[in-house]
């Protein structure tokens, strides 16, 4: 077994939206260290696109490209890809990154708050899929298949104290359409997973950017996640050594989902 392939991503060509910030842009820097030929990073904000852009290439020379449009509308959607089309033949890994929560007292909670979050973190993340499906099916073969990852949220696997009913609905949804589309993609040499992260600092989480500490109290390792942790799971799952884990959403959260106990546990076994 050669290590030095094992978790290699030598000359691939990946694309993460949502790659201008927060942990998509933890996920890019992880994907340059692990030797991509090129990552697209997609994003609203130009600018903000354009800093991280140039951040990277700074150590990466020409291997971040930055793709501006908003992935909730469809003619931006069909421009986006139309324009990696015209500069690559395939596409070896996708990581639909780019998501958006919403929190609202239930009585209150307003449409508006409902249809922005389940058309970015579900319904984008499908037709995105859907119209990069030709680039991926031209990169996968049996022996090494192109790869999506989707990225959830431990909010998608359990339910959580706030009012954020959509955005909990939305991640669900991402988990099992992570094994539905698992399921079809398989067939085209392409494997499809997700990622269910926990507290990472950014600009959505802006509790564990401001107050780690605090955010830390409630998770087992007794600390926010950071660059490392994420970046390390999306690399394992895009790399040789993640090719057989297919339809699986991998919570990458230091014990909340698997390893929390209350402090205050009431065993209603009465043990
Ligand atoms: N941070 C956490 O603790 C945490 C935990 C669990 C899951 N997640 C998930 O991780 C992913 C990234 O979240 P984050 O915390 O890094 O959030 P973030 O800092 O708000 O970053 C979101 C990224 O998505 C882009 N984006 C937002 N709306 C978009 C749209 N309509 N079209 C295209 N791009 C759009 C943003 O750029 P523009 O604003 O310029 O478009 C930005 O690059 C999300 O799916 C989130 O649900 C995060």
């Amino acid at each position: 077994m050669d290590f030095t392939k094992l978790f290699s991503l030598e000359g691939k060509i990946a694309l993460i939206t949502g790659g201008s910030r927060g942990i998509g842009k933890m996920l890019l820097e992880g994907f340059l260290a692990a030797g991509c030929e090129k990552v697209y990073i997609t994003a609203r904000k130009r600018e903000q696109l354009a800093e991280t852009e140039a951040e990277f290439n700074a150590a990466y020379p020409g291997k971040v490209i930055g793709l501006a449009g908003d992935l909730s509308q469809r003619d931006d959607l069909a421009a986006l890809v139309k324009e990696l089309s015209s500069r690559e033949s395939r596409l070896d890994v996708l990581v639909n990154n780019a998501g958006a929560a919403w929190g609202a007292e239930f009585g209150q909670f307003p449409e508006a708050g409902w249809d922005k979050v389940m058309d970015l973190n579900v319904k984008s993340l499908f037709f995105l899929t859907q119209a990069l499906f030709p680039l991926l099916k031209a990169a996968g073969t049996f022996d090494r298949p192109a790869k999506v990852i989707n990225i959830a949220s431990i909010d998608g696997l359990r339910p959580n104290p706030w009012e954020t009913y959509s955005y909990q609905a939305s991640k669900a949804a991402v988990v099992h359409l992570t094994k539905r589309l698992a399921a079809r993609l398989i067939k085209d040499n392409i494997v499809c997973t997700a990622i269910a992260p926990g507290a990472y600092p950014s600009e959505m989480n802006k509790a564990a950017a401001k107050n780690p500490e605090g955010s830390a109290r409630g998770i087992p390792y007794k600390r926010v996640g950071v660059a490392e942790d994420i970046a390390g799971g999306a690399i394992y799952l895009a790399s040789r050594a993640g090719d057989y884990v297919v339809g699986t959403t991998i919570p990458i959260d230091g014990g909340i989902v698997n390893a929390w106990i209350p402090e205050d546990f009431n065993d209603p076994s009465g043990h």
